[in-house]
């Protein structure tokens, strides 16, 4: 790892949080900090008043998404494909929570945002591009960091032209240093202030493998485990360099 990369945890976080955040955390940040007008940083009260809707809220990276928008003051609605799912993201501190291949998602969301949601967090952009432009506000942001469904999205450009609406994609690999730096500041002061918790009953699930069992892991991962699959390493000594 560049030790460019590496982020000293602070003192009240532990390891599990550690394996857990580094990329979905960062890539929420990201996510949540591109609006137009919007805040382009995470702090509490920042987001008070925005309405942000978190596609796909019990991932990974959209269980981040809530809590670190709901830590920053927004109203957070998140979308989930059942009832499994629907108490992870409420676990992890969504306000609403919608079923979006149930009923009417579009009617549920306007009857919770009026005037429809500041910021989407899309991590299923072609599936959803419909959804997304019946509940977007005029001015709204719609931040692209997932082709869960597919990758190429048919966009009407009459709706989206009259709601001023702005597309915003995003990968961390290119970010750019200083996006990466921002937000790992930021993400530090929320795990200060024990916004972002782990485990089943925060809403992440937490499935852990010795070392000895990387693979296993390996088909944790490949077999869409729900939260995050953890190594521990614990007991691992790496081999003594000898003496020249
Ligand atoms: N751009 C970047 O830099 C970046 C960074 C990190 C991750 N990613 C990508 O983002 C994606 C998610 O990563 P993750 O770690 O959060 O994965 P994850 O933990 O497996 O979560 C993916 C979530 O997507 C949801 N989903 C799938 N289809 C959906 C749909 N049509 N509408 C709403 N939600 C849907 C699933 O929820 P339901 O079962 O409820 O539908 C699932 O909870 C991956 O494709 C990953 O490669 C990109």
């Amino acid at each position: 790892m560049p030790a460019a990369n590496v982020v000293k945890l602070p003192d009240n976080a532990s390891f599990d949080q550690g394996a857990s955040l580094g990329v979905p955390a960062i890539t929420a940040h990201r996510a949540l900090t591109v609006t137009e007008g919007g805040p382009q940083r995470l702090a509490p009260g920042a987001f008070s008043g925005r309405i942000v809707m978190v596609a796909g809220g019990a991932g990974a990276v959209g269980h981040a998404a809530i809590q670190l928008a709901r830590w920053a003051g927004a109203t957070v609605i998140a979308t989930v494909s059942g009832p499994e799912k629907a108490a992870l993201a409420t676990a992890a501190g969504a306000d609403h929570v919608v079923n979006y291949r149930e009923g009417d998602p579009v009617a549920q969301i306007r009857a919770i945002a009026g005037d429809g949601v500041d910021q989407i967090l899309e991590v299923a952009f072609a599936p959803n591009v419909k959804l997304d432009q019946a509940v977007i506000k005029n001015h709204g942001t719609i931040a692209i960091y997932g082709d869960n469904g597919g990758d190429v999205a048919p966009l009407d450009l009459g709706v989206n032209a009259a709601l001023n609406t702005r597309l915003q994609f995003l990968l961390l690999y290119t970010v750019g240093e200083d996006a990466l730096a921002t937000a790992t500041a930021d993400i530090t002061a929320a795990l200060r202030d024990g916004a972002l918790p782990v485990g089943p009953e925060h809403g992440l699930p937490l499935h852990r493998f010795p070392l000895a069992e990387s693979a296993r892991a390996h088909a944790a991962v490949q077999n869409n485990a729900i939260g995050k699959v953890l190594i521990d390493v614990a007991a691992f000594k790496s081999p003594v360099r000898p003496e020249r």
